[in-house]
């Protein structure tokens, strides 16, 4: 389905967007929650390395993984080249993320795997995986023949966006979580922190919409337009 609308605007709203969301992560995180670290006898510091490199990474590089297509005026085989590259910075950022988490689990002796965001993020790293290798495999190395490329490509799209918005869902979870946790031990429910990763949520699904709205709108005219004029 393509909206028949041109890209631009949605695109140049997404890349604003996503910088914001990364930007209030870092804020809560270096502010209020007193920074991150990969080893320390604070094991909040670890489990601080979650959220960050899940929101820079399955998030933001994941969602211009997909626009890339539609913000960039570059010939094909570069978006393309551009779109895989994106999206293996998503996945190896999204499993060092996920990997915290459990690390984070381990070094401070909680049980793993109780919560539903737990579920749905393994699901929807399993997922990211299945969907690069497919599209790597298919797309770019070794490719598939013509037939198999045009057959997959609507299936791929579909997948892409299905999986890029259960991330978002399941980072606004991730989010919901931790602020329940924070407020269940005492933190003020309509203090300046409460009200900042709200607001953080909030964006990283603004930001989830207006990746969507980008991938239904047409791409702007290419460099392979205009050979072909
Ligand atoms: C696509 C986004 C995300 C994915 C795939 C994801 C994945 C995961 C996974 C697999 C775990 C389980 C670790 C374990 O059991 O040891 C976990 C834990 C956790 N995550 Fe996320 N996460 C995401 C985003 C976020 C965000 C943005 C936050 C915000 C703070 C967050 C907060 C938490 C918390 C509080 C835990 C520990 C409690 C629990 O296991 O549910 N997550 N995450």
């Amino acid at each position: 389905m393509a909206l028949g609308v041109p890209a631009f605007p949605f695109t140049i709203v997404t890349h604003v967007l996503g910088v914001v969301d990364v930007v209030l992560v870092l804020v809560w995180l270096l502010h209020f929650r007193g920074g991150l670290a990969w080893e320390s006898d604070n094991k909040q510091l670890i489990f601080n390395i979650h959220p960050f490199l899940i929101v820079l990474g399955l998030i933001f590089h994941g969602g211009e993984a997909i626009i890339s297509y539609k913000s960039l005026p570059l010939k094909k085989e570069v978006k393309k080249l551009v779109h895989l590259v994106l999206h293996a910075i998503a996945l190896i950022l999204g499993i060092v993320g996920i990997y915290t988490a459990f690390k984070y689990h381990n070094e401070s002796g909680i049980a793993n795997l109780y919560s539903l965001h737990s579920w749905l993020g393994i699901g929807v790293i399993v997922l990211y995986g299945i969907q690069w290798i497919y599209g790597f495999v298919i797309f770019f190395y070794p490719g598939g023949t013509p037939d198999i490329r045009r057959f997959s490509l609507p299936w791929h799209a579909l997948f892409g966006l299905f999986v890029f918005v259960l991330a978002v869902g399941t980072a606004a979870l991730g989010f919901l979580e931790k602020l329940t946790f924070l407020e269940s031990s005492g933190l003020d429910k309509y203090g300046s922190e409460a009200l900042l990763v709200n607001f953080t949520a909030i964006i990283t699904v603004v930001f989830g919409v207006f990746v969507v709205l980008s991938a239904l709108a047409d791409a702007p005219a290419t460099a392979d337009d205009y050979e072909a004029i």
